[in-house]
């Protein structure tokens, strides 16, 4: 059963200059509430009390401001500084003490998820054993997330941004990770753009057969925050359900 979570809300927000070039862009507003919140609180709905947000330097206070340390909604939030983005596995290396030898889940800070039905698919597989667990989403932009082929009814391929690829499933900035993560994160190598590359973490797994994945159906919808265009569609989407 996965009982910890980690936040990864640092980075620079390059695409949403000149919004983010004083503020991070997790304390933007969706709608009404600060981004950091809609990844916040799927954490709390499907029942992970135990969270780590990761932040960029010298922001903690900004953070602590907002969240303080969860007690008033019922968890425990810590936080933790990375120094630079180096690449969203460090997540697991920042965090190795917070993990301490546990199963992990890691929530991108600008994801967005929604819908009754995927609470249910994800409650259901906290409960995991062993290994890696990815959830993809159909999208019409595949080459701008990572990507997972599927043959067979296996995933053949997982791969980050390809310029080409039949597949559409995009894997989505929620991951859940067994008690090995930190320790395959630390064997990681810097990629061409200098990051550690979460589709390499991933692929580590899947070589040992360890790797599955469930896409988002129906009851549920994945929104991602990374442009400006994204960020406005989302807010719309946002103000709509919320008006309902
Ligand atoms: O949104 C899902 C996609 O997120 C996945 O499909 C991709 O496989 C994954 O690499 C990632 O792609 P992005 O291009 O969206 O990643 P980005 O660099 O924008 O960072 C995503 C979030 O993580 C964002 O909230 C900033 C934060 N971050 C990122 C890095 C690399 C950090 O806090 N530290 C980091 O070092």
């Amino acid at each position: 059963m996965i009982k910890k979570a980690i936040i990864l809300a640092g980075g620079t927000g390059s695409r949403l200059r000149p919004a983010t070039l004083s503020v991070n862009k997790h304390l933007l507003p969706i709608y009404d509430k600060p981004l950091v919140y809609y990844p916040l609180s799927l954490m709390m709905l499907i029942g992970i009390k135990n969270i780590l947000i990761i932040i960029n330097k010298g922001e903690k206070k900004l953070f602590y401001n907002l969240l303080g340390d969860g007690s008033h909604l019922g968890i425990n939030i810590k936080y933790k500084e990375q120094n630079k983005p180096n690449g969203i596995p460090e997540a697991f290396i920042i965090g190795k003490n917070f993990i301490n030898g546990d199963k992990v889940a890691l929530i991108l800070g600008d994801n967005i998820f929604y819908g009754q039905g995927l609470i249910e698919i994800l409650k259901k597989n906290k409960k995991f054993t062993k290994g890696a667990k990815i959830f993809t989403y159909p999208v019409q932009n595949p080459k701008d997330f990572g990507v997972v082929e599927i043959k067979k009814n296996k995933i053949s391929k997982i791969l980050e941004k390809p310029r080409n690829t039949k597949s559409n499933l995009a894997i989505t900035g929620l991951y859940f990770f067994d008690k090995n993560v930190s320790k395959y994160s630390k064997t990681l190598k810097p990629s061409k753009r200098n990051e550690l590359e979460i589709v390499d973490l991933l692929n580590i797994y899947k070589k040992k057969n360890k790797l599955n994945a469930d896409i988002i159906g129906r009851g549920g919808a994945w929104l991602d925050t990374g442009s400006i265009n994204d960020f406005y569609k989302t807010t719309a989407f946002v103000q709509a359900i919320e008006n309902q």
